[in-house]
């Protein structure tokens, strides 16, 4: 865990400093002519960090990536749109004098010509990181360029942590202050107590299509949790692996044994694994098809695929989610992207929102898109910004993102 909150810093090592901020600005754009940010979650949420450095009349200077552009200029992951929307979340910190500007590179002369205009309490935005394949590649004489341009180095990327990239890791090694910002120490805590010091029961309830992405998790979880709810495509993998015949459902034929051996895992320590009593199932993945309830998971009928939880399974997963006092969620229960079939997480997010006794963490996109639409995502005491970061941390892996920061601490 990040020893170094930056709040532990003294004023004047911030006052009038170059303070460049690693932020995951990694947001959904649309494809127009002009890109609109179609959710901003990521960039709200480092707004308090940003706030904490402007009030202390720091320079700042952001960088972060944009899609995977594979080392090259895409225009179209430019991080150009956001400047607009940090220009209205900070509208209230900006007097004047102070505007958030935008380097069309992140180094070189221009970013070193930028930063230098730089005046207390204003904000330069860098261009994609990724367009340079050094960033990716972890390159010293890039990180050292990118420590350059700062006095003090904040993380403030959980969602990138998991990442050791010149500008998550390598610029560490060459900047002589360096710390964890709001997002990242917030993120750590949160997940970190859920994984380490839960309050009993502790439901965890996993889902999404694979098993492959989430078997680390769920083998992670099996040693802490009190029972597991599994749903989403991946539980057919799991229903096979008890020998049930679950007709065209997705199933990963060569992570059946894996499967297996999970269960077996979660036997021998005795924990509750829950998987779905009854489906939704459809004649294809088609968003237009059918939803026919199936009861049991007996022999589905000839060409039958099942692309959500049932009513039942509804009722036995929100009650677990009721009684518990720590629910973690990550992944859906169904093929959300299909109204007909979004019930089953919608039910989800409803049992984890309802249960105001819990401390209750969501992460993964259809998830928190599940409990954003639901309308109470005020009432979950912690969404999570980070994908694949988020996921690593269940597992237990380090973070080089965060141990970075912890060594240099
Ligand atoms: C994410 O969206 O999970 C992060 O921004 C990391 O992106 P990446 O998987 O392209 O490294």
């Amino acid at each position: 865990m990040a020893k170094l909150s930056f709040r532990d810093l003294d004023d004047s090592e911030i006052h009038d400093k170059r303070v460049l901020i690693r932020v995951d600005f990694n947001v959904p754009l649309s494809n127009d002519a002009v890109p609109r940010i179609l959710d901003d979650t990521r960039i709200r949420e480092t707004i308090p960090t940003l706030e904490y450095v402007l009030r202390r009349k720091a320079k700042v200077i952001l960088c972060s990536h944009l899609g995977r552009p594979k080392g090259k200029i895409v225009p179209a992951l430019s991080l150009r749109p956001v400047v607009d929307r940090l220009r209205e979340l900070l509208d209230h910190l900006l007097g004047p004098q102070e505007n958030v500007g935008f380097s069309p590179d992140c180094v070189g002369e221009i970013a070193i010509e930028l930063v230098s205009q730089l005046g207390s309490g204003q904000t330069l935005l860098l261009e994609n990181l990724r367009f340079h394949p050094e960033e990716e590649a972890n390159d010293p004489r890039f990180a050292q360029q990118l420590a350059a341009l700062c006095d003090v180095y904040i993380n403030d990327a959980f969602g990138s942590a998991h990442r050791a990239h010149a500008s998550t890791e390598g610029v560490t090694h060459f900047v002589s202050k360096s710390a964890a910002g709001l997002l990242l120490e917030s993120e750590l805590n949160h997940l970190g107590k859920a994984l380490n010091v839960p309050d009993k029961p502790f439901v965890a309830i996993l889902g999404g299509a694979k098993v492959s992405d989430k078997i680390g998790v769920i083998e992670s979880l099996i040693e802490k949790a009190d029972a597991l709810l599994i749903g989403g495509g991946m539980a057919y993998t799991f229903l096979r692996a008890q020998g049930h015949s679950t007709g065209k459902s997705l199933v990963e034929e060569d992570k059946i044994g894996v499967a297996r051996a999970a269960l077996e895992q979660a036997k021998a320590k005795g924990i509750r694994f829950l998987m779905p009593v009854d489906h939704m199932l459809a004649d294809s993945f088609d968003a237009d098809a059918q939803p026919e309830p199936f009861e049991g998971n007996g022999p589905f009928p000839e060409g039958k695929m099942a692309l959500d939880i049932g009513p039942k399974t509804i009722e036995l997963f929100a009650n677990e989610i009721t009684s518990a006092r720590t629910v973690l969620w990550n992944g859906p229960m169904g093929v959300f992207e299909f109204p007909e079939f979004s019930r089953g997480t919608n039910a989800i997010a409803k049992a984890v929102a309802d249960n105001a006794e819990a401390t209750t963490i969501v992460g993964g996109g259809d998830s928190v898109a599940a409990i954003q639409q639901s309308g109470f995502a005020n009432h979950i005491t912690h969404i999570s910004t980070g994908g694949g970061a988020s996921l690593e941390f269940m597992e237990g892996k380090i973070l080089p993102g965060v141990e970075a920061l912890t060594e240099k601490s």
